[in-house]
């Protein structure tokens, strides 16, 4: 998929240069040959290059909700 229609660049474009260490997507955009020109497309480019960085597992493990008490009880132990 076309994630930046001013450059051309494409979805596994984007990963593949994320995967070889690049964690911002203007950082990716150079390494590919151009910066962003309106920069419409930065917010999905940068989801997909923290979705490489995401650990697999924090992907799939689901998020266990807090009940009220114990959300303040870390509240208030934070403080
Ligand atoms: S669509 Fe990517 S810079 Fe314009």
């Amino acid at each position: 998929m076309y994630v930046c229609l001013c450059n051309g660049y494409r979805d596994e474009e984007i990963r593949e240069v994320a995967e070889s260490g690049v964690r911002c997507a203007r950082e990716a955009y150079l390494t590919l040959g151009n910066g962003p020109c309106c920069g419409t497309c930065l917010d999905c480019a940068q989801e997909i290059v923290d979705n490489v960085h995401t650990p697999a597992a924090a992907k799939t493990r689901p998020q266990p909700e807090l009940a009220p008490e114990a959300a303040e009880a870390l509240l208030m132990a934070a403080e």
